[in-house]
């Protein structure tokens, strides 16, 4: 079907794939959550939602968009006509394009803030660096103005890929820069455990205490699957129409999601044991953490300010290439319509991001006390997306992909053996769909 934009060779897909799936939600979000919520009982909750909920979920989304070769949103909408199906499945297209947009008006946020580490220089001989790198960090977030300037430019940059066109663009940047930050993140995480308390980290992150889980822990370590795989809003999607014909879904899949578990887990390994041998270091600092805590590891370091320059450059690559994705579909759908083109859909839909996202800079000043339900603009924004649309969006793709269409079509076109179709059809029709809405209701009541 009608598209002529595919990247040649696997590993392409796999890199863009993983560029989407790597991102702040691993390198920033996820160590700060499980310091938040309690250590290894979350990790371990987290990485049975990766394989038994974000693994079919992915599966089926890459399928929809190899199939038909279309935006998200229209995907379904052709989906839909060819098997004669209810035509309101477009509408999950259109939730994940919002969302999509809505990640990132905070993720551009935050990835600005990531970019502006990369020109930081600690003064030298500091007495005491991490109290140092803690105010820094509250400089930062308590003036609008340093943050708009932050936002403004890496939501420029994203606009920038996004309206040339992702595929040459984004095929080969991931291909260069994708095994550069791979590497980098080893690194960091051999030296802070040299340097930090690797035991505790250790018995922090795998030596799960399940009586601090509660129904709230639950639904933010599925939400942190969903955002962090990148499933459930149409980003891995949109990607699956430019994925070569002859590539097999389920190995790809695997093969991402084992990527993306193991930079999470590497950057617990880089954080964690610096805050656990720093005394004014909190483990449950929050969004701060990682902006507290890699600073003063570079600190220590021989040539740390060179370091930790190139480390805050390898975030915001990882960020850049998640926001493209996050981008992609809303952009997509708009350039099929015929009635305009990339560079002004990108125009326009960044300025409503941008608007979107002086929300959230000002939860951290001047409207941090203004509360919706508890939670600040961000923190509203977040718990949306992240524990109500992408996992309504990823119970719904499970929902047409297991129950609606034809076993035999998933048969056809995923080609895997007979033994492992087993065990992904159960998952696809039961354990995925079932386990979201458990989670849903337990957090609900
Ligand atoms: N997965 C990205 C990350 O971990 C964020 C993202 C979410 C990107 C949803 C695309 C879609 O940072």
């Amino acid at each position: 079907m009608g598209n002529n934009k595919i990247w040649q060779g696997n590993s392409t897909f796999i890199l863009a794939a993983a560029g989407s799936a790597v991102g702040l939600g691993n390198i920033w979000k996820f160590p700060y959550m499980v310091g938040s919520n309690g250590g290894s009982a979350f990790v371990i909750i987290y990485l049975i939602c990766i394989f038994a909920i974000g693994f079919p979920v992915m599966v089926s989304e890459i399928l929809i968009g190899k199939y038909v070769r279309k935006s998200p949103i229209n995907s379904l909408k052709k989906l839909s006509e060819e098997f004669k199906l209810n035509t309101n499945w477009k509408f999950l297209g259109i939730l994940g394009a919002l969302a999509g947009v809505t990640i990132l008006s905070y993720y551009s946020v935050f990835a600005g803030m990531a970019f502006s580490y990369v020109f930081k220089i600690f003064p030298q001989s500091l007495e005491n660096p991490s109290q140092y790198s803690s105010d820094y960090f509250l400089y930062l977030s308590s003036s609008p103005l340093n943050l708009v300037f932050w936002h403004t430019i890496f939501l420029f940059f994203t606009s920038i890929i996004v309206g040339l066109g992702v595929v040459r663009g984004i095929g080969r940047s991931v291909n260069v820069l994708m095994p550069f930050l791979f590497f980098f993140i080893i690194l960091v995480s051999i030296y802070s455990s040299y340097i930090g308390d690797l035991e505790k980290t250790i018995s922090f992150l795998f030596n799960p205490d399940f009586s601090v889980i509660t129904p709230q822990i639950v639904i933010s370590a599925m939400g942190q699957a969903f955002f962090s795989l990148s499933v459930g809003m149409g980003a891995i999607m949109a990607y699956g129409a430019y994925m070569p014909e002859k590539q097999m879904i389920g190995k790809t899949v695997l093969v991402i999601i084992l990527l993306d578990t193991f930079v999470a887990l590497a950057a617990g390994i880089a954080i964690f044991p610096i805050v656990f041998s720093n005394s004014s270091l909190q483990i449950s600092a929050g969004p701060g953490l990682i902006f507290e805590t890699l600073p003063v590891a570079f600190y220590s370091l021989p040539l740390g300010s060179i370091f930790s320059c190139i480390f805050f450059i390898l975030i915001t690559i990882a960020a850049l290439s998640s926001s493209i994705s996050l981008l992609e579909p809303f952009t997509a759908w708009i350039e099929e319509t015929g009635k305009m083109n990339r560079i002004s859909i990108v125009f326009f839909l960044s300025i409503l991001i941008w608007i979107l996202g002086l929300g959230s800079i000002f939860s951290f000043n001047i409207w941090s006390e203004l509360k919706l339900f508890g939670l600040t603009f961000l923190g509203l924004l977040d718990y949306l997306t992240n524990n109500i649309m992408l996992p309504l969006g990823g119970f719904f793709v499970t929902v047409l992909i297991g129950w609606v269409l034809p076993k035999e079509f998933l048969k056809e076109h995923l080609k895997l053996t007979e033994t492992f179709f087993y065990w992904f059809y159960l998952t696809l029709r039961f354990i995925a769909p079932s386990s979201i809405i458990l989670i849903f209701l337990y957090s609900a009541f």
